[in-house]
């Protein structure tokens, strides 16, 4: 059932019911403001969990209550803040939304719109550890009807570490955002540092960002972006996908399906491919 499921545009696969080519085609001309708020990640890495925290540091630098209608949110799933998915007409529309946009990609640099690196747009670059990634990558394709089903995990990591997946290779994503890691409006952050020090990773995404925020704001922010909080709060924000998107939320369940060999060559694929490099030192391996 594969190939109806995706399609191919500059070499990388895409899911037919999120992305389409003529989206893309539109998103090229897309015109980036520089007050633009833009979360970039890999599938999986945690995009949800740091677009909840980005909408409500908006909403509070808009003097508005975090997770009210008025706000801005990633609730909303008709403008679904995932840049590349939607129509083409999405980014006429975007045209006509206030200043701080926000909007979340999985795309490599190389193909999000020129105006977001011309404008110097700040983006938060969120990595995650490939072995939790894959695992979450792995139920998250069996359970959403949009992505292709693997009927083994075996399958599933070959897939992996051979470039077939939706968005591309993680590898490649990585070693390409390696090349911007320096520029002074990308900051980036791992899922792990965000898991172990919740509330160092508000405080300083919120000072990159130039929000400033009063104890308590910190403190609410911090605590309505904790996995039980959303998970909670998931089939109002997510509906349905809920279970889906807020699965386990943590670290080191790749040990329950990693065989002792994947293991190896995972760590073989990780120390050749990015250990040197700016981002792999940055992710605790
Ligand atoms: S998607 O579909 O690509 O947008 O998925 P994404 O949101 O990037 O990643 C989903 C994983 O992030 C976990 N998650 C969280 N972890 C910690 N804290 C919070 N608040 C949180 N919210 C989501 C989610 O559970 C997925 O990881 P796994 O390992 O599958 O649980």
């Amino acid at each position: 059932h594969r190939d109806d499921l995706v399609f191919s545009y500059k070499g990388i696969p895409y899911p037919t019911t999120l992305c389409s080519p003529e989206g893309f085609k539109a998103l090229e001309s897309f015109e980036a403001r520089s007050d633009d708020v833009i979360l970039a990640g890999y599938p999986k890495s945690g995009t949800n969990w740091l677009s909840q925290i980005l909408t409500d540091l908006i909403a509070i630098s808009q003097k508005k209550t975090p997770g009210e209608e008025s706000s801005v949110n990633a609730e909303k799933v008709d403008e679904f803040p995932y840049l590349e998915v939607g129509d083409a007409e999405k980014y006429e529309r975007m045209t006509k939304l206030p200043s701080p946009r926000f909007m979340a990609t999985h795309l490599r640099p190389e193909n999000l719109p020129k105006s977001i690196f011309k404008n110097k747009v700040k983006i938060l670059l969120l990595i995650r550890n490939p072995k939790d990634l894959a695992t979450s990558f792995y139920h998250f394709s069996n359970a959403l009807a949009a992505l292709p089903s693997y009927e083994t995990w075996d399958d599933f990591f070959t897939d992996f570490m051979t470039k077939k997946m939706c968005w591309g290779c993680y590898f490649e994503y990585l070693s390409e955002w390696n090349k911007y890691a320096d520029q002074e409006n990308i900051m980036t952050i791992t899922f792990e540092e965000a898991k172990e020090n919740p509330a160092l990773a508000v405080k300083n995404i919120a000072t990159f960002f130039g929000i400033p925020l009063t104890e308590e704001e910190h403190q609410l922010v911090v605590q309505r972006s904790s996995f039980q909080a959303m998970k909670k709060n998931s089939e109002k924000t997510h509906g349905s996908f809920g279970n889906i998107f807020f699965r386990k939320g943590g670290v080191t369940d790749w040990k329950n399906l990693f065989s002792e060999d994947q293991n190896k060559k995972m760590d073989k694929a990780f120390e050749e491919r990015i250990a040197g490099t700016k981002l792999g030192k940055k992710l605790k391996y």
